[in-house]
């Protein structure tokens, strides 16, 4: 049986969009993760870094692990960013790619993605756009992108394989997929992925990691790098059972489409 069958995907979706445009718009609040800029600089990003992007974007960040020295972006490159937030991963994706490139972000949470492009326009960043749309069908031209880049968010997708076929579609032949993401050591029961506000939290649409590499693998990609981030930890205690109960991770990767 698949992990989606008792699924109510209507209902994942509302819980989803209702948390993040807390995320966006009460960031202060507590959640069932961390977010902002101590959550941040646990994971890695540098704090010079960090100071060159609008603050906001870094209040609201609610990613699971560092992985842009996994996408080394260079000048010039232009870059898609799934699930963008309030926008810190594609700022500073912004700042490696500069002038010449560009950079997308596609989220379907109005608020979030109005909340990045508000800061974008603030903070004059003019290669950077956010979108709204579907991870799993992102609003962009196929084969244009040199990099797609990804944090906490393909865990929340009901649908992955689309997810990572839609990641191929939009990249050009040798470009990178760059991502940080929840996986789980043991495949979830149904206790757990049917439930939506676990699934809403990062934890509950967790794949196993065997078969997420192999999603990732049948869209065409060759997986280069792999690695687990320790530093990041759920916080409440109903999904620190969880997580401790099935090996729930978060990890960082890079994959090369051929
Ligand atoms: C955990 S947050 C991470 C946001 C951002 N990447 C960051 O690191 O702060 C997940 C984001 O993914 C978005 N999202 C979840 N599922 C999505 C989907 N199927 N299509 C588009 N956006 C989605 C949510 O709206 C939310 O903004």
């Amino acid at each position: 049986m698949s992990t989606t069958t008792r699924l109510d995907t209507g209902e994942l979706e509302q819980r989803v969009k209702d948390m993040y445009e807390e995320v966006a718009l009460e960031p202060e609040r507590e959640f069932h993760f961390e977010t902002g800029r101590p959550l941040a600089e646990r994971l890695g990003y540098a704090p010079n870094q960090l100071d060159r992007i609008p603050a906001e974007s870094i209040d609201s960040f609610a990613g699971v692990g560092y992985f842009l020295d996994l996408a080394a972006i260079e000048p010039g490159e232009d870059v898609l960013d799934l699930g963008s937030g309030s926008g810190m991963d594609s700022f500073l994706a912004a700042l490696a790619t500069a002038r010449d490139g560009r950079v997308v972000g596609i989220d379907m949470t109005e608020q979030q993605r109005a909340k990045a492009e508000r800061l974008a326009h603030e903070d004059g960043f003019a290669n950077v756009e956010f979108r709204r749309g579907y991870i799993e069908e992102p609003p962009v031209e196929d084969g244009a992108f040199d990099c797609v880049i990804s944090n906490g968010v393909i865990n929340l997708s009901p649908d992955k394989p689309a997810v990572f076929a839609a990641a191929a579609r939009s990249l050009r032949p040798g470009g990178r997929l760059a991502l940080a993401d929840i996986v789980s050591a043991q495949q979830l029961p149904d206790g757990v992925t049917c439930d939506a506000s676990l699934w809403a939290a990062c934890i509950g649409g967790a794949m196993q990691r065997d078969r997420y590499r192999e999603a990732i693998e049948a869209a065409g990609f060759e997986v280069a790098d792999w690695r687990e981030n320790s530093e990041y930890r759920f916080v409440s205690e109903r999904a620190d059972n969880a997580t401790s109960k099935y090996g729930v991770t978060s990890i960082s990767l890079l994959a090369r489409r051929g």
